[in-house]
């Protein structure tokens, strides 16, 4: 047997996958850290995973292709269809199982960020249709794997981490939400005992697709482990004549030698790479939900306007509303017109108004929604994403609509885009706010969508799209690359945001996270909080303000903060996130450091008490600050907060006496928060 191996990588980026092609399909043999030059060419193929495993290469575990044509050919044997075509960083493959009538073509790429992209398509070569069950990217991992993490959450407490060891079986987490979920994880990782932010090596796994899906993680006793993901698919939902093609969505697998953080920073710089990351300056944006939530009145939302404008806001977004029947959340969903009694001269006063005070306009829509109490709905009650005459159970008083069916997406497309040219709109914010029920298929709806959201970019370049579902439950690469930031949770209560934002932050850079300063006393959690402390967790964001700040009596607080922001927001959102490991639970830290190591911001929140230390009177505790340059000295001070005094010893310090004996200071009073510039 003519051994060959072969490896993917990108320059200096330390990922490689070591690919076993010995004239059949290929086999990876390994995922991971770069081990060079020199790889033996030694026979791995019965400890390496095949790029497209099933029973007949003699994989037991969850198949990366099940189907059929009318109940029988349910295993292919895929036989190479000509070469493997490879580049140093990529390769396709091509293969086909003739008796069976399937033709399968396989991406296989690793980006120069270290990222490895997969995606199949498979295509029914053979006469009939060729019913698809499940079509999923996987690549090996090692035995050193043995802890697993991933994340779940529900409406406004979105992304808690679970974490659990990595045995024999399927870890599989699922979405049948029909969108991506409250509860999905983002990301699905393995890894050696005891990872952690700083430490440890990680393999981790994302499927961007926001409509149902999956991410397994499977370990059997006879081949090497596997982690893997792709579209959940119903049954009947992809039945392909012949000639017809199905394509996954892209798969995302990111490997890390250093914690959680080299997973952050791999993820960061793969998105900030991406021709559609918005490059400029995040606007601070004020929201007018948590401030008027239906009660539209112009006058009242002028003065909220004025108020915003002089502390500083960029971006003035209308929410929910403003569109006829609209008076709560029972009518009105479809009907996207002005509603004439509530703004009788239409939304040009209120839109001058705000343009006149220098800030951007954006608006709120629930496209793919309809209440059954609208016109939409009384004219069209078969545009209803459902099986024939059967209506899916109603949620938050709404269907959805078949965005597939052509006059479904005309009417959204025509509607949105009418308003957006008429009213000089720069920013919808895109709402979706329930579970697909009983759909005909989540996979046609999710790809109009794109669609949808594509053609309006197209003809709407300078328009950004705000990714919300009823807070953070459509959160995923895929809707990202037709948006520009995601309402990462409906709850502005600051200690849950701390975690929310740290786990989203997994995947996401920051200014791709809407995050706002809500009331003081949060509307969904009921928990009173300091101004301060929203601040500080807001800082970390695409930052923004949510509540009637006309009514706040500390708008000069809130001033400064905007300044601050715009002072430091080019930082935030460029630089990496660094998350030391604490071994006191009660409190969370997070930093950004800049790419050159010479600047940074830290936030340190104590978000419940400790019986480490007493606050304000007790010793000084010790806030490690990892990822700075160890050789490099700081200046280093507080630059916002916290609601008392707090000065810092004058010193300066290096990188590696912050990262090692840490920087001593008072232990902050429970949901109290600070910030620290650190400057070389
Ligand atoms: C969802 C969103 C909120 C708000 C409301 C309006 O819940 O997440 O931010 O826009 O809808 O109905």
């Amino acid at each position: 047997m003519v051994q060959q191996n072969h490896t993917l990588r990108a320059d200096g980026v330390g990922v490689t996958v070591v690919l076993d092609k010995d004239g059949g399909l290929p086999r990876m043999v390994h995922w991971g850290t770069d081990p060079g030059v020199g790889v033996p060419d030694v026979a791995y193929r019965s400890s390496a995973l095949p790029l497209l495993p099933v029973q007949h290469e003699g994989w037991a575990g969850r198949p990366a292709i099940a189907g059929d044509r009318d109940g029988r050919w349910q295993h292919l044997r895929l036989r190479l269809d000509g070469e493997v075509e490879l580049t140093g960083t990529s390769m396709v493959v091509r293969a086909r199982d003739d008796e069976a009538g399937v033709a399968v073509e396989s991406i296989v790429e690793v980006t120069p960020q270290g990222v490895v992209k997969m995606r199949h398509s498979l295509t029914n070569v053979g006469p009939g249709v060729w019913s698809l069950a499940n079509l999923r990217c996987f690549l090996p991992v090692p035995d050193e794997a043995v802890e697993k993490l991933d994340m779940t959450g529900r409406w406004a407490l979105e992304r808690a981490p679970q974490r659990g060891s990595f045995g024999f079986g399927a870890h599989v987490r699922e979405s049948r939400r029909g969108r991506t979920g409250h509860d999905a994880t983002l990301l699905l990782s393995v890894g050696t005992q005891g990872f952690a932010n700083r430490t440890g090596e990680i393999w981790s796994v994302h499927v961007g697709w926001s409509g149902n899906h999956e991410h397994t993680a499977e370990r059997l006793p006879d081949a090497i482990a596997a982690l893997g993901g792709g579209e959940l698919l119903e049954p009947g939902e992809v039945r392909l004549a012949e000639g017809e093609t199905y394509h996954t969505p892209t798969v995302y697998f990111v490997h890390s030698g250093q914690g959680l953080d080299g997973i952050r920073d791999r993820m960061y710089r793969l998105i900030r790479a991406r021709e559609s990351h918005p490059r400029t300056p995040r606007p601070v944006v004020l929201n007018t939900w948590e401030a008027v939530y239906f009660d539209h009145n112009l006058d009242k939302l002028k003065e909220l306007a004025d108020t915003a404008a002089r502390v500083g806001v960029e971006r003035f977004v209308l929410d929910d509303g403003w569109f006829r029947h609209r008076r709560d959340d029972r009518a009105g969903l479809g009907d996207w017109f002005v509603d004439e009694t509530v703004w009788p001269n239409g939304l040009e006063p209120l839109v001058k108004h705000v343009h006149g005070l220098g800030m951007q306009f954006g608006l709120w829509f629930e496209p793919e929604m309809v209440n059954p109490d609208s016109d939409l709905f009384r004219g069209h009650p078969d545009w209803v994403l459902a099986m024939p005459g059967r209506l899916p159970a109603e949620s938050r008083n709404q269907h959805v609509l078949d965005v597939s069916r052509p006059e479904v997406f005309d009417y959204l497309l025509g509607r949105i885009a009418e308003l957006v040219s008429r009213l000089d709109i720069d920013y919808i914010k895109w709402d979706h706010n329930r579970d697909v029920h009983e759909p005909t298929s989540v996979h046609r709806q999710t790809l109009a969508v794109y669609e949808l959201l594509r053609t309006l970019k197209a003809r709407f370049p300078e328009l950004e799209i705000e990714s919300c579902s009823s807070g953070g439950a459509r959160i995923d690469l895929g809707i990202l690359q037709h948006t520009d930031r995601v309402w990462t949770s409906d709850t502005n209560d600051p200690i849950d945001r701390q975690q929310i934002q740290l786990w989203t932050g997994l995947l996401l850079p920051p200014e791709l996270m809407g995050a706002h300063v809500g009331p003081k006393r949060t509307h969904v959690t009921g928990r009173v909080t300091d101004l301060h402390l929203r601040c500080v967790t807001a800082l970390f964001g695409h930052a923004g303000m949510e509540a009637d700040i006309t009514a706040f009596d500390e708008l000069d607080l809130l001033t400064e903060w905007v300044a601050l922001y715009k002072a430091k927001r080019e930082l935030i959102h460029t630089g990496r996130v660094v998350v030391p490991d604490l071994a006191d639970p009660s409190a969370v830290v997070h930093g950004v450091v800049s790419q050159d190591g010479t600047h940074a911001l830290f936030s340190y929140a104590q978000t419940t008490s400790t019986p480490a230390n007493i606050p304000r009177y007790g010793a000084p505790f010790r806030l490690r600050l990892p990822g700075l340059n160890p050789d490099l000295s700081y200046e280093t001070r507080v630059v916002f907060g916290p609601h008392g005094k707090l000065d810092l010893p004058e010193a300066r310090w290096t990188g590696r006496a912050l990262s090692t004996i840490g920087l001593p200071m008072p232990r902050l009073n429970p949901a109290d928060a600070l910030v620290l510039e650190l400057v070389a």
